[in-house]
């Protein structure tokens, strides 16, 4: 655990604060304040009238079963998710309204209707059934940002065949594993993706993983890039999209989904090595993202809503996918990068689609500050009237630049905390109710109970840091780690009895406002995105000249934190140059770019307590330059100090 008072202390104290614009107010989806009491008097009866707007076959007879920590939400209930996204659309007059807008890396582009959409996911359902899918098979995608992602994920949510989304940027290693832990029977890849203009080599790594993944029979193949990407087909195995959808039926009825019924795993980073398969499923998750999204984002009907993650997050799971398409809304997808071919590609496609709704995170902002204001300058970014952010806490300087050079000062900012574990955005303001500040996420959506507790499980008080906690069921929570309901309780519901422990430290102020300061665990959150120092220190050790390692998130300017590893090599090993960038290149062949070490230090010991066990706090005291915090419990307290200077001399 990271020494929160420090955390606490160096916590910005922040005075500025926004009302709710007046003209965003009068139009705004919620702007009654008595709705926190309502959700909280009565939260079942609140979330049940949420999930009545949603289409279902059945309707569930009892709306939660909470047995902690395994919930159950609207029993019996029968729906299909990719029904609501796209069917009950077409029947409510907005066949021809835009569903997904598609902007390519290169500058292509695409607009499929819902009647679009439906159809192409119809037939695609309708090719995964050729190759024998059915309810209940797992298949993963390895894929670019490109529309066929969206469509396959909707196809097998028709089906009821659960989805296992491994983002693009990761290496065949951790495909393989996350293919091998869930069984996928199928594999839906591309030939390639565009990022910033060099060509991913995905069907190359899905050959690599494929070579040992028992369970997967087929690999369906989308042409992105066409002979440049020069793959090779295997006959028995692989088969092209196009192929396998040629002559498919343009209908294929959606099947009858019980509400608790899986509807994807999405594997994140904890404490330990191996990822986790985050279980999410059907009526729960879908009442929590639609509810979400449409209060949030203030959704409406004419808005063109943009969230700019990668969908192998679960941002894009919930709030480019699902979320967005249950309203019936109109999301867009981009593939790129913001700087690819210049850094004003986010605000060209603001302008480009006149986009209303922009959802990023904190990494992408300051990159954006750090290019300067002139990109967005040259753009007419009038259309924006809602701004968000994800991901990491938002230092209030970037809040600021975000609302004066993107916002025009005239759009509200919502700053969402949440995790891949909770499905959907928990803690947030409501545009047309809250006064924000800068660096809040401000307080728990209506119906959710977040609290900051001590470690003996005491809500701390006001100004004062603690552990943040969930302390009542919600519908899109997890609902296990796949195949490993021990690890499930062991990891989140452990630490305190009955509540859900999030693995963040939060402070919470006079107002009841949240303020949430980071990971308190083993978890780094580089650029938004969740790595464990053990999977970056597995990886490191595998390697043959590594003897022992520790990784830890040094504070980045521009990421939020950068992965630091202290190695120890093996005897006879010698340090250089020439090793850091290998054990670099090996961390990334591994895991994937995302957890490359932005500094290896070679040491020749490590601090650890007397029972053996690191102490990576002090590690984090070295790497960020301040005083040593409490080395009373090291086992051999001189060298610390030792190591601290040769880090200092080499830097
Ligand atoms: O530490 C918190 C941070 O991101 C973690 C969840 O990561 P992940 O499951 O990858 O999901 C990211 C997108 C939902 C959290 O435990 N985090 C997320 N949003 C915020 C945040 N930290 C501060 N403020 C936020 N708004």
């Amino acid at each position: 655990m990271t020494d929160l008072n420090a955390d606490i202390e160096s916590l910005l104290t922040e005075n500025r604060s926004f009302l709710p614009p007046p003209e965003f107010v009068r139009q705004a989806n919620v702007n009654d304040p008595l709705i926190y009491e309502q959700a909280d008097a009565n939260f079942e009866e609140y979330w049940s009238n949420w999930a009545t707007q949603l289409d279902w076959f059945k309707k569930w007879n009892e709306t939660l079963d909470w047995n902690p920590p395994f919930a159950k939400w609207f029993i019996n209930g029968k729906l299909n998710v990719s029904y609501n996204c796209l069917d009950r659309h077409l029947q409510s007059g907005r066949r021809n309204k835009a569903a997904l807008i598609w902007e390519g890396e290169p500058g292509d582009w695409k607009v499929y209707t819902f009647g679009d959409l439906h159809r192409e996911v119809c037939r695609f359902a309708n090719g995964l059934k050729s190759l024998g899918v059915k309810k209940g098979d797992r298949i993963t995608m390895y894929m670019p940002m490109i529309p066929e992602l969206t469509i396959a994920m909707l196809a097998c949510a028709r089906i009821g065949a659960p989805h296992s989304i491994v983002f693009g940027g990761f290496s065949s290693e951790s495909l393989r594993d996350r293919i091998n832990d869930c069984g996928s029977k199928i594999l839906i890849t591309a030939d390639g993706g565009y990022r910033r203009g060099q060509i991913i080599p995905l069907k190359k790594n899905s050959d690599e993983a494929l070579e040992a993944t028992p369970s997967i029979e087929k690999s369906i193949v989308v042409k992105r890039i066409g002979e440049k990407a020069k793959v090779q087909m295997k006959p028995d195995r692989d088969i092209w999209w196009d192929d396998l959808v040629r002559d498919a039926p343009y209908t294929f009825e959606a099947e009858h989904m019980d509400s608790e019924d899986m509807l994807f795993v999405l594997y994140t980073s904890g404490t330990t090595g191996k990822p986790k398969g985050v279980v999410h499923t059907t009526g729960g998750y879908l009442t929590g993202v639609y509810a979400t999204t449409k209060w949030v984002f203030d959704l409406k009907d004419d808005d063109v809503y943009w969230c700019t993650a990668d969908i192998g997050w679960i941002t894009g799971h919930s709030y480019i996918v699902y979320g967005p398409l249950a309203n019936g809304a109109t999301t867009v997808m981009y593939e790129g990068s913001p700087d690819f071919p210049d850094k004003d590609r986010f605000w060209d496609i603001i302008e480009k689609y006149r986009c209303t709704i922009l959802y990023t995170a904190p990494t992408a902002i300051r990159a954006c500050m750090r290019w300067g204001e002139e990109y967005p300058a040259k753009h007419d970014l009038s259309s924006l009237r809602l701004l968000g952010t994800v991901g990491e806490p938002i230092n209030p300087e970037a809040w600021i630049w975000y609302h004066t050079n993107i916002g025009g000062s005239r759009c509200p900012i919502v700053d969402t905390w949440w995790q891949t574990e909770t499905g959907s955005i928990l803690i947030t303001p409501l545009a047309g109710l809250t006064t924000t500040i800068p660096g809040s996420a401000t307080k728990p959506f209506p119906g959710i109970r977040a609290e900051v507790w001590d470690a003996n499980g005491n809500p701390v008080s006001p100004g004062n840091g603690g552990y943040l906690v969930l302390t009542r069921p919600w519908p899109s929570m997890i609902r296990t780690i796949y195949g490993d309901n021990e690890r499930f309780k062991e990891q989140y519901w452990t630490k305190y009895p009955n509540t859900y422990f999030t693995g963040d430290g939060a402070k919470i102020d006079e107002n009841g406002y949240i303020w949430v300061l980071g990971r308190v665990d083993d978890v780094i959150n580089v650029a938004g995105h969740r790595i464990s120092t053990m999977e970056v220190e597995s990886a490191l050790v595998d390697h043959s000249s590594v003897a022992e390692a520790a990784s830890i998130g040094r504070s980045d300017s521009l990421k939020g934190q950068a992965v630091v590893s202290f190695v120890i090599l093996k005897d006879a090993i010698s340090s250089s140059k020439i090793l850091e960038d290998e054990l670099k290149a090996h961390v990334t062949k591994k895991i994937g770019a995302i957890a490359r070490p932005d500094k290896i230090f070679f040491t020749a010991d490590l601090p650890k307590t007397r029972s053996g066990k690191i102490m990576r706090r002090l590690l984090r005291d070295i790497a960020e330059g301040h005083v040593l915090g409490d080395t009373t419990t090291l086992a051999d307290a001189s060298a610390i100090e030792l190591l601290k200077d040769q880090y200092e001399d080499a830097e």
